[in-house]
């Protein structure tokens, strides 16, 4: 709008311009028509003084001998310069003759007085797109403000099925819950069991994480308040990958959903589905942090080569920021001599990588999604309750460290 204001203003000025130009030839047309030249003419008094063009006006004014029309000049209200020529062509009556000055002066006089005003009107122009440029040469000062308080992303991530990614999910997030931070679960697995484990029925749900991703639905309206708010999955969450396929900035869906809550937890805790498909993808670039749940059996720890290949793409491409918290032996059974082997196997590849925590095996674990609740909240003293609050403790130690 503004610059359009601009041009508006220009226009005019220029108008003006040209007006005054033909004025003027006008008038020198009439000082040398050489017709006009044989009979006498009323002489447009052209005064060398100053004022502005616009400010004078030639008029007819009553000769004190004849009684006619004679062509005088002197200063008035601003009227349109136009309205003073059919008054030098129609008055024929002789008048008092004041030295005219040279067209070309006159000429030269408009157009510096033209120019002083195109000039101002510029400036006036330039003010005004002034600071949309201010604006664009300077985008460090809108986005000065560091961001504080920022919640902390961890995917929850292995290709591998059945490794207890969906409840390490739950109660790692409940057990952080119940130390006093806020904690936002989200459900990126189309199959649903981080939502069914909070009592809700993906088949029942609306708007899910699909919407979200696909739609650019406000992740703010499917996260439902349960024993931890959750952000739910449904059933059509199968078709995101498909639907997000030809959509500009697809490994950034989520990510860019976060933002809206990023400042409203502590910790946001994703669980993903056993692929390294777009799902996976994006819950990876929207993390700071992975924790890699991993069954203690030999079979289980061989995708992790292709998982930390995944990470590395993630690292180079989208996200540089993302880095393993952990991998997290779960449903360990130390009686057995195959679990310890492949706990060390770990250890011994991963080093300090691998949790110091074990996730054991408890009848409870499968239990407690069936009363739609954490192992915390259906069992809250139960050795499996302890072994999340456990973890909880050692993820944010460090954290801290
Ligand atoms: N520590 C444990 N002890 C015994 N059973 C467990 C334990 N952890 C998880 N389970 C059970 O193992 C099964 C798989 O767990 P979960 O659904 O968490 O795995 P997942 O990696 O999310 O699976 P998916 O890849 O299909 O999403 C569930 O029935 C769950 O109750
Ligand atoms: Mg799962």
């Amino acid at each position: 709008m503004r610059q359009e204001n601009g041009w508006f203003m220009r226009i005019p000025g220029q108008m003006r311009i040209l007006s005054r130009r033909k004025d003027a030839r006008a008038k020198h047309a009439s000082d040398h028509d050489p017709v006009e030249a044989e009979s006498p003419a009323p002489e447009p008094a052209v005064e060398p003084s100053s004022g502005t063009p616009a400010a004078r006006v030639t008029e007819p004014v009553a000769t004190p001998e004849t009684g006619a029309p004679a062509v005088a000049s002197k200063p008035a209200p601003p009227a349109p310069v136009e309205s003073s020529a059919p008054a030098l062509v129609e008055s024929s009556a002789p008048a008092p003759v004041e030295p005219a000055a040279p067209v070309e002066d006159e000429l030269a006089k408009v157009e510096e007085e033209a120019a002083a005003e195109e000039t101002e009107i510029r400036l006036k122009a330039a003010d005004l797109l002034g600071p949309d440029r201010r604006d664009f040469s300077s985008p460090a000062k809108a986005e000065v403000e560091a961001p504080t308080d920022l919640a902390e992303v961890i995917s929850f991530a292995n290709q591998k099925g059945g490794v207890a990614k969906t409840t390490s999910t739950l109660n790692l997030a409940v057990a952080l819950s119940e130390l006093g931070h806020r904690v936002l679960c989200i459900d990126l697995d189309p199959q649903g069991n981080l939502t069914m484990s909070q009592g809700i029925d993906p088949d029942k749900v609306d708007r899910s994480m699909y919407h979200v991703l696909v739609e650019d639905l406000p992740i703010s309206e499917i996260i439902a308040h349960r024993e931890i708010d959750i952000a739910v999955a449904s059933l059509d969450l199968a078709g995101a990958e498909i639907a997000m396929s030809t959509k500009i900035g697809r490994e950034r869906s989520l990510e860019k959903a976060l933002r809206e809550v990023h400042s409203e937890y502590d910790y946001i805790c994703i669980d993903t589905p056993p692929s390294l498909g777009l799902l996976t993808i994006n819950a990876l670039t929207a993390s700071s942090k992975v924790i890699i749940p991993v069954q203690c059996e030999y079979l289980s720890m061989r995708g992790l080569v292709q998982l930390q290949n995944t990470l590395k793409m993630i690292q180079e491409n989208l996200n540089p920021d993302v880095r393993i918290e952990g991998i997290l032996p779960t449903m360990f059974d130390s009686r057995t001599l195959h679990a310890r082997e492949a706990v060390s196997i770990l250890e011994e590849n991963f080093g300090d990588l691998v949790f110091k925590s074990r996730i054991r095996k408890a009848v409870k674990f499968a239990e407690a999604p069936v009363r739609g609740a954490s192992v915390l909240k259906y069992d809250p003293e139960s050795r499996a309750a302890s072994y999340y609050r456990d973890l909880a403790e050692e993820v944010l130690s460090d954290g801290s460290s």
